[in-house]
């Protein structure tokens, strides 16, 4: 399986901090953010990762990356999205990298407590189709929410006035090689954007779609609140914990 991280997008919310610099480029406890989704992905046995990334301060990954040799990687995949298309516009770019293979996307702001090993090892076996992963949240306006229906995913709703559940759609998903005709049928959301969540909901509409829980504690860090809870997350217990 490959694996894609997401880290286009401008990062209005944490102006000014994100001013003069990239969002996943900003520390979370002693690390970089973007350091996180590779450790994510490397945990999880996928070492073949490209990086998507945008705005004005992309050759800053590069410098701060390279090849990945502080990870153990010995290449690492660069692409670049123009504007702030959405975050399935910034995963249609890796198509070409996917090369028809099964692939784990995470995005760039997203950091877990633990490993997502099992559920990329149940989707290595599902060989079909797409696998979410979602966890219980105090906010889940702030999300992509599900909607299960005697266990089973009926519905998924990007940030509900009045969501159905407080189970969160997280920021890491699993797809076949088909999830790139899909991203080609979308159109543009209220907010402009090409919406992850209606990838999701093609799949979860073809019945294709699996879920499971997370272990561990999950956030985002693309607000103020959120980039404080990480930080405080991180140093407390540590993250992509083995
Ligand atoms: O954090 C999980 C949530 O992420 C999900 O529950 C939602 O369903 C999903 O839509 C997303 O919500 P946000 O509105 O919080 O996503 P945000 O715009 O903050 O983008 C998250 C990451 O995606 C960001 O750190 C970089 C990447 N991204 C985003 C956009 C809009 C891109 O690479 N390109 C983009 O154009």
């Amino acid at each position: 399986m490959k694996g894609i991280i997401l880290a286009g997008g401008l990062g209005t919310r944490l102006y000014p901090l994100t001013k003069i610099t990239n969002k996943h480029l900003l520390p979370i406890y002693e690390k970089p953010m973007i350091y996180y989704p590779i450790e994510t992905l490397i945990n999880a046995g996928i070492t073949d990762i490209m990086i998507v990334t945008g705005g004005n301060h992309a050759g800053d990954f590069l410098r701060l990356l390279g090849n990945g040799k502080e990870f153990g990687l010995k290449h690492i995949n660069y692409t670049y999205q123009e504007g702030e298309g959405g975050i399935a516009a910034a995963l249609a770019l890796a198509e070409y990298f996917a090369d028809g293979q099964p692939i784990c996307v995470v995005l760039g702001d997203n950091i877990i407590e633990k490993n997502i090993i099992k559920a990329v090892k149940d989707f290595e076996k599902q060989g079909k189709g797409a696998k979410i992963m979602l966890k219980e949240v105090p906010d889940p306006e702030r999300f992509g929410v599900a909607e299960i229906v005697d266990g089973r995913l009926v519905n998924i709703v990007e940030k509900p006035k009045q969501p159905k559940s407080n189970l969160a759609v997280i920021g890491i998903y699993m797809y076949d090689e088909r999830v790139f005709d899909i991203v080609k049928t979308l159109k543009p959301s209220d907010r402009g954007e090409l919406e992850i969540t209606d990838v999701n909901n093609a799949y979860v509409q073809e019945g294709t779609m699996t879920w499971e829980m997370l272990n561990g504690w999950w956030t985002d860090a693309g607000t103020f609140e959120s980039l404080l809870r990480a930080n405080i997350l991180v140093s407390q217990t540590g993250a992509n914990n083995k």
